[in-house]
């Protein structure tokens, strides 16, 4: 069952080498000879059936014709991966959340230079810590995610934990029409605001999709929240569920499935017992002011494995190091509105034309080869404090590349003691944060909100030794 979506290593290496070769010439022929993991294609596809009952012209994927794959390593390996642009345009890509080496983090001009149509650039994925993560482009990034590149990364546990099936769910919206074809991927006004939000909700690519898993079988059910703007409130309804982690990292103590808030960027992992009757029914569902939204059933088949949520080990922890609070500096960051616009900037990753927000008074020019000051300068090995204060009146998933934070305190409400790369800024909100500035680099930080990101609400921080 989860063989429908959990793609097995040696699937995809075979399924993504026979596009390539099919498709390409000699350029790629020569790198894929020094012996990639896999070839990663990032690529136009049409005539895929989102809006059920129409087809969808002018698609953006990475892999075969279909919905990005699930991209699977193990804690502490390395994936040596060889990322085709076939698209007709620049692209870079990120890998959301994994403490990578800077220079495969995939970021324009900050780490690499952007990959050109017909160009491949060969990243080592590697990460210290297991959990559930996703990856898409960093250049021309509003447009390229709206029309589907972002998929979902596994890094797999040392040793297993005990599940029956795992199911990756890319929870996403499109902005479509009711043929299914695109419409504008943002309003100006509205990107000034909360943001633009899709129309049509999918997981996996699918309208209110239907999976079947063995009764009483423990499936593991691994949201990422791939979606450009929409912050959401999600229940597990059905069968015996907890909360085992969030973005990536395990819950002190589980929670029950209800009001799991995630912005785009986070992830929730899920253990699932399933329900012993066949036929039974769970739901995945998210908050909407009408009520509650069906985003995806499973369905309980045949006799009850009898399987049981304590049979589960706890997931280990990830090796985080733990910041020194006593002697931590404090660095501020000023997420602000910044009204007025500067001269258009040209880029081949795409601007918006629009500035609309700011980060410490100053609003991102945008993916350029020119030279943009850092935001704060980090010692490496040092602990530091980082406060965010949100001056506007809406919400920011702040997210940091290359390293994970903890989370200290709000003067809103009470944090839980999470670790995570992208945390949820209320309007008004000052959140402090900590960190050990262990991995050098220029690391870009910006608003997860992609009109946000792409309208001045970015920047980076540099860790030097
Ligand atoms: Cu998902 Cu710059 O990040
Ligand atoms: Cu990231
Ligand atoms: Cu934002």
């Amino acid at each position: 069952m989860s063989g429908r979506l959990g793609i097995s290593r040696r699937e995809l290496l075979v399924g993504s080498s026979c596009v390539g070769l099919a498709a390409l010439g000699g350029g790629f022929a020569a790198t894929r000879a020094a012996a990639a993991d896999m070839v990663l294609p990032i690529r136009k596809v049409s005539g895929l059936e989102i809006v059920p009952g129409t087809q969808t012209l002018d698609m953006m994927s990475f892999g075969d014709n279909g919905a990005p794959p699930v991209l699977r390593f193990k804690q502490g390996e390395e994936l040596v991966v060889d990322v085709e642009n076939q698209l007709g345009e620049a692209s870079v890509v990120h890998w959301h959340g994994l403490r990578i080496d800077n220079r495969y983090d995939g970021v324009p001009y900050l780490t690499q230079e952007p990959v050109e149509d017909g160009q491949s650039f060969r990243y080592r994925v590697k990460s210290p810590d297991a959990g559930t993560y996703w990856y898409h482009p960093h250049c021309n990034t509003l447009e390229q995610m709206a029309r589907g590149l972002t998929g979902v990364l596994i890094v797999e546990e040392q040793e297993d934990v005990g599940f029956d099936h795992d199911l990756p769910l890319n929870i996403r919206d499109f902005r479509m029409d009711g043929k299914g074809q695109f419409i504008d991927f943002y309003k100006p006004r509205l990107a000034a605001r909360g943001g633009t939000l899709g129309t049509v909700s999918t997981i996996n690519w699918q309208v209110a999709p239907v999976y079947e898993f063995p009764a009483g079988s423990l499936v593991r059910l691994r949201m990422a929240v791939t979606d450009l703007t929409r912050v959401g409130t999600y229940a597990v309804n059905g069968g015996v569920a907890r909360v085992i982690a969030l973005d990536s990292n395990p819950l002190p103590v589980p929670q029950p499935p209800e009001d799991i808030l995630l912005a785009p960027g986070q992830r929730a992992d899920v253990a699932l017992q399933m329900p012993d009757q066949d036929g039974e029914l769970v739901t995945l569902t998210r908050r909407t002011p009408s009520g509650q939204k069906v985003l995806m059933t499973l369905r309980a088949v045949g006799q009850s494995a009898g399987r049981k949520l304590v049979e589960l080990k706890p997931l280990p922890l990830n090796p985080h190091p733990v910041p020194d609070l006593e002697n931590a500096e404090v660095v501020e960051f000023l997420f602000g509105w910044t009204p007025e616009s500067g001269p258009p900037i040209v880029s081949i990753c795409g601007t918006l034309g629009y500035t609309f927000w700011s980060i410490n008074r100053v609003a991102w020019e945008g993916d350029t080869p020119g030279p943009v000051e850092p935001l704060a300068v980090l010692r490496q090995g040092k602990s530091y404090i980082l406060r965010f204060k949100n001056e506007t009146p809406n919400d920011h998933p702040i997210h940091l590349h290359g390293m994970s934070f903890r989370l200290l305190r709000s003067n809103k409400r009470k944090l839980p003691p999470l670790i995570t790369d992208t945390a949820l800024l209320r309007k008004g909100e000052t959140m402090e944060v900590a960190l050990v500035a262990d991995n050098p680099g220029n690391w870009a930080f910006h608003c997860h909100v992609i009109e946000h990101q792409k309208t001045g609400l970015t920047g980076y921080i540099r860790v030097e030794a």
